[in-house]
């Protein structure tokens, strides 16, 4: 499973990027309204992720009308060849995925949470789909189940191009280990997250050790 970062927080991306462990980013406006940006700034933001990490890059449309949605999209991938557009799992969504998928840009479908709507995604044309678990965890269901069952109907099918399942709306590392676990091929987490999965408390209790033993052969 490779890792995304879910935020469009440069100073995030970059410490994240350092590490040399993360294959991309997905960005959403949400995210983007967190970091305070602005309109006339977003694809100088997009750009700016993309220069940063060497993989894909999620940039959302906001078009509600499938022509609207093709016309950012178009404009989102141009900005650089990370770019991959993100579009929301509705019937225009899935007309605009289809045209740019014929137009030979890739699609991220978003908000995604149901088997169905991961099938026709994959129809479309989509190259990413991504199931968000923690929203279903958020209502009482469980999240990881939907993301299971997802992954194992789209495995079923040959689709006719590469189609590859983020898991999404990523909570604490338990989901990403579940995720792993379901065979999902990516999970994209906030930051937090990610330094929550590379500490564990014995991994410090062992390095201290590992060192004071070390300062002894150092002194004999
Ligand atoms: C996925 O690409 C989305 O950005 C994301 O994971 C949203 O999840 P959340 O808003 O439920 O945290």
């Amino acid at each position: 499973m490779k890792f995304f970062l879910d935020t469009a927080n440069i100073a995030e991306i970059e410490e994240a990027a350092s590490w040399g462990a993360v294959s991309g980013v997905t960005t959403n406006p949400t995210l983007y309204a967190r970091e305070g940006g602005k309109l006339a700034d977003f694809h100088a933001h997009i750009v700016r992720i993309c220069e940063i990490v060497d993989g894909p890059v999620s940039a959302e449309t906001v078009s509600l009308k499938r022509d609207e949605i093709v016309a950012e999209g178009v404009e989102l991938a141009a900005l650089h060849e990370h770019v991959v557009v993100k579009v929301p799992t509705m019937p225009e969504g899935l007309a605009a995925t289809r045209e740019l998928f014929e137009r030979g840009i890739k699609v991220n479908m978003t908000l995604c949470f149901t088997v169905p709507q991961a099938l026709l995604s994959a129809r479309a044309g989509a190259a990413y789909i991504s199931p968000f678990i923690g929203r279903f965890d958020d209502i009482s269901e469980d999240g990881l189940e939907h993301l299971g069952n997802t992954v194992a109907a789209i495995n079923n099918y040959d689709f006719g191009h590469d189609v590859e399942i983020i898991a999404a709306s990523v909570r604490h590392p338990g989901h990403v280990v579940g995720a792993a676990l379901l065979g999902a091929d990516i999970a994209t987490v906030p930051f937090k997250i990610l330094q929550q999965c590379i500490k564990h408390p014995l991994t410090d209790r062992g390095l201290e050790s590992f060192l004071a033993d070390w300062e002894k052969v150092k002194n004999s």
